[in-house]
């Protein structure tokens, strides 16, 4: 009896064992997973890009790795061109579990970042038409971005002043808390991928329930400063008059248009708000500390805003054009100091064929624009800061196929609603620093540039020297 069972309990494994190997052949080849629990040991989840970069260099641009669930990962810029461009409908739809509905938006499918299908169309269509009215992108917009806290003052029509910033300062560090458990936690990770544990006893707890409870009251803070900002712009709304932030500016369209409600508006400020608030600085505060490690190229680029622009008036966008080098330094900055781990994931919304391979409906896909910046070999020595890279031999264009691979953005239908936005606060931002700054490190300390381990790649805060010029 005793060996029947055996035989029938070995028997079971080894056919799981089998359909296990199955079920995993049918996705791009990858490092080899163990059975049932994948790559899930082998993998950092503290520090992904290290696992990434490793991984990436023994794969051949496009690999699966299982973690357990099945996770595609695409690090060559054609593949990535080839699913998020040429295949983009495919690619176009983000991850909606119950954690991530829960967690990250203000309702589930509201807002743009994780909402799908038509409700996210027509968010990212408004939304975006609103800032672009507002000038997004263009000069209009440039007066908002060089005073602080940009993103309150377009989306709630007012701005804080440096003495009372407090929730502002709050609403900063309660999000970097959330990032910061969000990194660490593997548990989270298994119940994102397998919703069905996350019902379970015990399991439950471990894959959602105790992250939850920390996170819901974090989610709540976060909430709170959205709904009370929407609700303290509403009170100034008043329907004949011409919208002068993105609040009124929604709320007039609303009576218009079905898909837009206040779950949405939240939504869409939310998003709007944590996308913009501190990309733009983590990267400025990068390149103030890049900047001071390397005096010459500060020193070109301080030279090129004098001679362009002077001391006298500050830059506009209009300046671009004949300022490449100051181009190239923002194109190094966001490729050198990108500052998202991985990409925000997509995932296939059908069968795919990509590269003779099958991406299964479903299969969670993070186009590696980390790994993609950091690595390609077109980017010669990736690991050295150096402007001068995009700059053609006579030293009047811009290097086109450096340009096109970066892409801290991203590419397709999902490419960052704010990348206009962004890319003013960073020229206007790096250009009018340096024109009246002259930023070095402090006699005797070296500029540490390891970031701090996370989702967002944080600078380690450390003191400069700032000289007036
Ligand atoms: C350095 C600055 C920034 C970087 C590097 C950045 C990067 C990204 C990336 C990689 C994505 C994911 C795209 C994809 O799924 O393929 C994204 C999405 C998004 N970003 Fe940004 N971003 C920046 C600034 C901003 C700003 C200033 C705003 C708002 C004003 C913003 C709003 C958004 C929104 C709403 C999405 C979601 C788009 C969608 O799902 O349709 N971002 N961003």
């Amino acid at each position: 009896m005793f060996v029947l069972l055996l035989l029938g309990g070995v028997s079971l494994l080894i056919y799981s064992v089998v359909r296990y190997y199955q079920f995993t052949a049918r996705y791009p080849k990858g490092p080899k997973p163990l059975p049932f629990i994948g790559n899930f040991f082998e993998f950092d989840f503290k520090h992904q890009h290290k696992s990434f970069k490793r991984l990436g260099k023994e794969q051949n641009g496009i690999y699966t790795l299982f973690t357990p669930i099945p996770y595609v990962q695409i690090t060559d810029f054609q593949i990535i061109k080839e699913a998020f461009v040429d295949k983009g409908d495919d690619f176009v739809d983000r991850i909606a579990t119950k954690v991530i509905q829960e967690a990250f938006s203000f309702a589930p499918n509201a807002g743009v970042i994780n909402s799908n299908g038509d409700n996210w169309r027509e968010q990212r269509r408004v939304a975006i038409s609103i800032l672009r009215d507002f000038g997004m992108g263009k000069n209009m917009m440039e007066e908002q971005v060089m005073v602080a806290n940009i993103i309150n003052e377009t989306l709630f029509g007012y701005r804080y002043t440096h003495e009372e910033c407090q929730p502002l300062m709050k609403y900063v560090g309660d999000f970097n808390t959330f990032i910061d458990h969000l990194a660490d936690s593997k548990g989270m990770m298994l119940g994102m991928g397998l919703p069905f544990l996350t019902n379970l006893p015990i399991i439950g707890w471990y894959t959602f329930g105790r992250f939850q409870s920390a996170m819901r009251k974090l989610c709540f803070q976060i909430n709170e400063y959205i709904v009370e900002n929407v609700e303290r712009s509403l009170k100034n709304y008043h329907v004949e008059d011409e919208p002068t932030c993105f609040v009124h500016a929604y709320k007039q369209r609303m009576p218009q248009n079905d898909s837009l409600d206040m779950d949405n508006l939240m939504g869409c400020c939310s998003d709007f708000f944590l996308a913009g608030q501190e990309t733009t600085t983590t990267t400025l505060r990068w390149a103030m500390l890049i900047f001071a490690k390397h005096p010459e190229i500060q020193e070109k680029l301080r030279q090129e805003v004098h001679n362009v622009v002077g001391k006298e008036h500050i830059p506009f966008m209009a300046d671009q054009q004949k300022m490449i080098y100051a181009r190239a330094c923002v194109l190094e900055l966001q490729r050198f100091a990108n500052i998202l781990q991985t990409n925000v994931q997509r995932t296939a919304s059908r069968d795919v064929e990509i590269r003779g391979q099958i991406i299964p409906k479903g299969t969670w896909v993070n186009a590696d624009i980390h790994y993609l910046m950091a690595n390609d070999s077109l980017f010669e020595n990736p690991e050295e800061f150096r402007p001068e890279r995009y700059i053609t031999d006579d030293g009047k264009t811009l290097r086109k196929n450096l340009v096109e691979r970066t892409i801290p953005f991203s590419i397709g239908k999902r490419v960052c609603a704010g990348e206009g936005l962004a890319r003013v606060e960073l020229f206007l931002g790096l250009t009018s620093t340096f024109q009246h700054f002259k930023i070095s490190p402090r006699p005797g300390y070296d500029i540490d540039l390891e970031p701090t381990p996370g989702q967002i790649f944080l600078p380690k805060p450390q003191k400069l020297c700032i000289q007036q010029i």
